[in-house]
């Protein structure tokens, strides 16, 4: 077995794993990430694309804005489309200039990796086997095969970013742990298409036929997404299918649409919200979705992993520099308030805008006049921006 040691052993190279690897390296902290995919999968596949301010002012400060500040598409605004009007909440104007960034998770997850090679510091991909050990131990460790051979690594400390379905989380004792979950009765279908953006700002609609999205990647690249069963068939919707649907229930009345073009990719994801406490189990701190999952309405997912990873860098730094164990002890109380914080939101914007097949006509009629109310009221519409750019990361 080969054997290394380092200062915090990390699981998962999603935006979690890779964020805390950097800001422990600004900060002289050594760590080992390893990951069970493959470099090209992680980078590829598809996910988020909205930044809230917070994540933005952070990628800027850890000294990876660059590529962020070239292709990412600043939107002061968003639009909720219902009863066949588009209704813009001018959100930078309702929270003293705070925005989000279009910015696609998958360009985030290539700075972040391109940054880690520069540092020359451990980021192994494709291992096989990962499991962690000792964990209410002062040296907790890592095992995993890779290149055919056994490894462990002795850490610190454990940070468990892998995600929905790691092995951190299930290695809490489950008596420790508490699980709140949430699955909600539909699903999105999204589809990336080859067209330019025919709104600059993001769209979403509530329609009588349920929740419809319009975003963007670049300004070649449309993203949209429509609500479907959570069982659906993917290959029940050819491309035809998927259009009408996506007009019917974007199209206003004022002429606007999306714009059509090649459906370059389609995929379906399923609605949860789930809350892992606590976040911690001794040596081992979980961190974005591993520790919490969003249905994506909200757009929080990669944005609250941000900000739990940036709290835990923190924490690290003042126990590597003065043996403070204080913020170590917070981690996980504070990072639960963000993320149930980022839950209500999550929930009440999914609540607000789909379609329930247990609802009723009232329950419709009931849902637009909130949306009428909200689009009416300048508190109701700051209350929405204020959430939806995100509150700083402290
Ligand atoms: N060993 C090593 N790596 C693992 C293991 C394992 N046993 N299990 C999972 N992983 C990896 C996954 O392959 C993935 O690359 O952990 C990583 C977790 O990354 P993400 O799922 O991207 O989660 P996170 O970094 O917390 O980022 C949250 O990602 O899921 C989206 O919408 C979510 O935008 C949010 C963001
Ligand atoms: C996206 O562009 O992928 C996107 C935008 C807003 C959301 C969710 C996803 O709420």
């Amino acid at each position: 077995m080969m054997q290394t040691r380092t200062q915090v052993g990390i699981v998962g190279a999603g935006p979690a794993g890779l964020m805390l690897g950097h800001l422990l390296h600004l900060r002289g902290i050594d760590s080992f990430i390893i990951e069970n995919r493959s470099e090209e999968h992680v980078v590829e596949r598809v996910r988020a694309g909205v930044l809230e301010q917070s994540t933005v002012d952070l990628m800027h400060e850890v000294g990876l804005g660059g590529r962020l500040a070239a292709h990412g598409m600043r939107h002061e605004g968003l639009y909720l489309a219902f009863g066949g009007a588009r209704h813009r909440i001018p959100m930078a104007e309702l929270t003293g200039g705070r925005a989000i960034t279009i910015y696609g998770q998958n360009e985030v997850v290539r700075d972040l990796i391109a940054a880690r090679t520069g540092t020359g510091r451990p980021l192994r991909f494709e291992v096989e086997e990962a499991g962690v050990r000792d964990l209410a131990s002062l040296t907790p460790s890592i095992r995993f095969r890779s290149g055919g051979r056994l490894h462990e690594v002795a850490c610190d400390f454990i940070a468990g970013c892998d995600g929905s379905h790691g092995i951190c989380r299930p290695s809490m004792p489950a008596d420790r742990v508490h699980v709140y979950e949430r699955t909600y009765p539909f699903a999105w279908l999204g589809v990336l298409v080859d067209a330019a953006p025919s709104s600059d700002e993001l769209v979403y609609s509530l329609h009588d036929r349920g929740f419809a999205l319009f975003s963007m990647r670049s300004p070649h690249v449309t993203r949209l997404y429509l609500q479907c069963e959570p069982d659906e068939d993917i290959a029940r919707w050819p491309d035809d299918r998927i259009w009408a649907e996506l007009t019917t229930r974007l199209q206003t009345s004022d002429g606007w649409a999306p714009r059509a073009g090649p459906i370059t990719q389609k995929s379906i994801t399923r609605m949860r919200s789930v809350v892992v406490e606590p976040m911690d189990h001794g040596r081992l701190f979980l961190a974005g979705d591993a520790a919490h999952i969003v249905p994506p309405t909200g757009a929080k997912g990669l944005n609250l992993a941000m900000a739990d990873v940036w709290r835990l860098a923190r924490a690290l730094e003042a126990f590597y520099r003065s043996g403070d164990e204080t913020l170590l002890r917070e981690y996980s109380g504070r990072a639960l308030q963000r993320a149930w914080r980022a839950q209500r939101f999550s929930w009440w914007m999914t609540s607000a805008l789909h379609r329930a097949a247990a609802d009723n006509d009232f329950d419709y009629r009931r849902q637009l006049a909130d949306l009428e109310y909200l689009v009416s009221s300048r508190a109701a519409m700051t209350s929405l921006a204020e959430n939806y750019v995100g509150t700083p990361m402290e």
